[in-house]
């Protein structure tokens, strides 16, 4: 086998608590991942050379080894004395740094691929540790499972076995924002904290959408509303159009609303100027 294709969907968190700040410098977190059916497509291909490269005709991609499939593929070449190159070819649908994890979704998928390609017989576990070495979200694509628990950093996964399929308009504004810079502008109230996640839990399991819409959270909204607060009325927009729920995902901007239907999620989007932003109707995946 030469080549390989694969789906590299994003996720949305449906819950985001952050529960305190790490001596390493990361937040510890207790978040719900839910896989989308928006994704991007990445062909791996062997070759001759000796270098990696990279193809994506998306001009915020980097195309050098800041890229996390360029980590990932790098790492595993390293680490199992692979002599031989490697042609990455990625086609961008999802927004980047839109807080979907579209990058981390990628280098989950190389390291996926070539584990396949390369034959390397890694099981999920030992994937799971050169996942956690490339990013925090990577790990939770390695597992097909719609839905999961995300501990410590977000890398401790625990599938969660949930059947309910949800539907969302999924608004992503025109600009870039860093997860980063997101987190430096938290400020920590961990006093009264809620488990948020296992208020939404037994909704999500149910299928209830109308409890289930009101037990939407993400700790970092004040840190991306401090960085953007014109952003607000995109939440405002999502309510007032007739969605049931909203919510930033990950460190946005990305904002998505919980629809009844496809058909709802449909009538949402047609509320939006595609100029400032871009508008999808996704579902569980
Ligand atoms: O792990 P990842 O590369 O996605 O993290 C990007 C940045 O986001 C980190 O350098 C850190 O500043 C912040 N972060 C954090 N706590 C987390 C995840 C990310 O502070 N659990």
């Amino acid at each position: 086998m030469d080549r390989l294709t694969l789906q590299s969907p994003a996720k949305l968190n449906l819950v985001l608590d952050v529960l305190g700040k790490r001596p390493d410098g990361f937040h510890e977190l207790r978040t719900v991942f839910e896989r989308i059916s928006l994704a991007d497509t990445i062909t791996l291909t062997r070759n001759k050379s000796d270098k990696i490269s990279i193809r994506c005709a998306h001009p915020h991609v980097p195309l050098s080894s800041k890229n996390l499939v360029f980590k990932a593929a790098a790492l595993l070449r390293q680490d199992f004395s692979i002599s031989e190159g490697l042609d990455i070819n990625i086609i961008k649908n999802i927004p980047v740094a839109a807080g979907l994890a579209g990058g981390s979704s990628n280098a989950a998928a190389v390291l996926s691929g070539l584990n396949r390609l390369w034959q390397l017989g890694l099981g999920t576990q030992e994937l799971a540790g050169y996942a956690s070495r490339i990013g925090s979200d990577v790990t939770f694509f390695l597992y097909d499972t719609s839905y999961a628990l995300g501990t410590g950093r977000g890398e401790l996964i625990r599938q969660l076995d949930i059947k309910t399929k949800l539907w969302h308009l999924l608004v992503t504004p025109r600009v870039k924002m860093y997860t980063a810079d997101v987190f430096t502008r938290l400020k920590l109230n961990l006093t009264n904290k809620k488990d948020n996640v296992n208020i939404l839990l037994p909704f999500l399991r149910k299928g209830d959408l109308v409890r289930l819409a009101g037990s939407l959270s993400n700790d970092l909204e004040p840190a991306i509303l401090s960085l953007r607060p014109d952003f607000v009325y995109l939440k405002r927009k999502l309510l007032d159009a007739g969605a049931a729920g909203v919510c930033f995902s990950g460190s946005g901007p990305s904002i998505f609303a919980l629809a009844e239907s496809q058909k709802h999620a449909l009538s949402l989007r047609a509320k939006f100027d595609r100029r400032y932003t871009q508008a999808f109707v996704v579902s569980t995946l």
